[in-house]
């Protein structure tokens, strides 16, 4: 088979089928794996024929070239490869905004070069202006790119909560006239955007790339603590848009499609987190949404209230003697690492005849499905697991409910119109006979608020690190 261009579309049509396939077995954690081999094959021959692509079109990158291309190839890809082993579950957040900046910086270096040596590019032959049709993509897919590149650094930041620099702090960042100064770089952007198109001139060009990046910032600032989920799915959005702008600008299919695939799915997700999060899908799009009324702060302790608290045998023995249980996986199982003992808790449990739910929050712990790849990691049957909807009106049929390592997902000051996390859906562990609260300190959650569930009367708190608890709890049963 020589290496025709017709090889080359069909290569493309393949690679665009597995992606298509990877996000099918992505939707459910039984066919996962599956998913992501798709996406490695697809990837894989994307990547190749794209190569292959550029040495039919330019054979003269063969020699020196070509060594350039596999340089970057083991470069990128080992240090992805080191990166991705050795990244913690509860840091998968960081390094997803962290890669959506680099998706967003290279469309913008792309961007970059095409507008200074269009021919190197095959848009047009040396010498000749750049076509209308291929500036206004150059445009949106700068600009698109920009703002995801720095709008992606500041949910980093905000994501790893380890720097001191404000804008890097979970709490919102907002001043008078937010929105107003928004929309003013905004509509600059764009009218120095559509300069650039008709004059195909750099001062216009670097002027807007410049704004984009500003205003990436400013989107990403005055959202805070709970709403963050919704800010990675968006930016998972933008930086496939962006990819697929450079795709047009650079005439090739596959990043147009893989690109759009990412774009589209990225916004149905965000959607998906919207309705989740009660959150309007525009006031996202838009950046205007981190609008809580009091400032939310990650990691601050609550004022000291008195709370009953109880020992691991208290709460084996409150959770043998019930019929039903629910249990409430958030964050700080994922920390602990105590999946598995709850595995074991939940058999014994069942054994002696309780029936044992578990309840997933759509946000708990830090990225989307981690609630249910920590349960499928510990073998958890499916039919164990159910997602919020489908389980808040059992919680005040059930006997006890056992939240674990979860804080902001139970809160149910959500119900309070002032609060910052106002018309969250919650889990509605407030609504059982028993609750048993199990965490290290009376330190907040993710949304930095406190939390009335640990105070009520038919709560027992279980301080200490869940998997010893859990470990404890274990024994206790037996
Ligand atoms: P959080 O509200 O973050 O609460 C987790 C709790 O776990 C903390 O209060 C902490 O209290 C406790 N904890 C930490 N380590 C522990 C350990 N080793 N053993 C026992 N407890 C431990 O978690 P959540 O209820 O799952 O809610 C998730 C929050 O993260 C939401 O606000 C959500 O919006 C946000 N968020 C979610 C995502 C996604 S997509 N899921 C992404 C970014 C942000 P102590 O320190 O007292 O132990």
């Amino acid at each position: 088979m020589t290496f025709s261009l017709n090889t080359v579309v069909l290569l493309y049509l393949v690679a665009s089928i597995c992606f298509i396939q990877a996000l099918k077995g992505l939707s459910h954690p039984a066919t996962s794996r599956r998913g992501n081999a798709f996406g490695m094959s697809g990837m894989a021959i994307a990547v190749v024929t794209t190569i292959g692509l550029i040495f039919k079109l330019a054979p003269e990158l063969a020699g020196p070239g070509l060594g350039y291309v596999l340089a970057g190839l083991v470069v990128g890809g080992g240090a992805g490869a080191l990166m991705a082993k050795r990244v913690e579950m509860t840091k998968m957040p960081e390094l997803v905004a962290f890669m959506h900046s680099m998706i967003g910086l290279a469309a913008v270096c792309i961007a970059i070069a095409a507008v200074a040596e269009p021919w190197a590019f095959n848009i047009v032959a040396k010498g000749e202006a750049i076509p209308y049709g291929n500036r206004i993509e150059l445009f949106i897919g700068t600009f698109v790119g920009a703002i995801t590149f720095s709008g992606s650094v500041i949910a980093f930041g905000k994501l790893s909560g380890k720097y001191k620099f404000r804008l890097f702090q979970g709490a919102p960042v907002q001043f008078a006239g937010q929105h107003m100064l928004n929309l003013v770089l905004g509509l600059a952007m764009l009218g120095l955007g559509l300069t650039f198109v008709v004059t195909q001139s750099w001062t216009p060009f670097v002027l807007m790339l410049l704004i984009a990046f500003v205003l990436g910032v400013l989107i990403i600032i005055p959202i805070g603590g709970a709403d963050m989920p919704v800010v990675v799915s968006m930016l998972n959005s933008y930086s496939g848009w962006a990819a697929a702008g450079i795709g047009f600008s650079l005439n090739n299919s596959m990043l147009i499609i893989a690109g759009s695939l990412v774009g589209s799915s990225g916004a149905i997700l965000s959607y998906i987190m919207c309705k989740a999060m009660n959150r309007s899908f525009f006031n996202v799009l838009l950046g205007g949404f981190g609008n809580a009324p009091a400032a939310a702060t990650t990691g601050g302790s609550a004022e000291q209230r008195p709370v009953r608290s109880g020992s691991p045998d208290d709460a084996a023995f409150l959770l043998s003697q019930a019929e039903t249980v629910i249990i409430v996986p958030g964050y700080g199982l994922a920390v602990a690492r105590a999946q598995h003992p709850l595995k074991e808790l939940t058999d014994k449990l069942i054994e002696r005849g309780v029936t044992v739910k578990y309840a997933i929050h759509p946000v708990a712990g830090r990225m989307p499905g981690h609630m249910n790849v920590l349960l499928a990691e510990a073998e958890v049957p499916y039919e164990q697991v159910f997602e919020m909807e489908d389980v808040n009106s059992d919680f005040g049929d059930t006997d006890v409910v056992l939240v674990l390592g979860a804080n902001d997902v139970v809160n149910p000051a959500a119900k309070d119109p002032k609060s910052p996390i106002a018309g969250m859906p919650i889990l509605e562990a407030y609504k059982a006979r028993q609750i048993i609260v199990n965490k290290r300190s009376m330190a907040s959650g993710y949304a930095g608020l406190d939390n009335e569930l640990f105070y009520m009367d038919r709560t027992m708190m279980v301080f200490g690190d869940a998997k010893k608890v859990v470990e404890d709890m274990v024994k206790a049963v037996e």
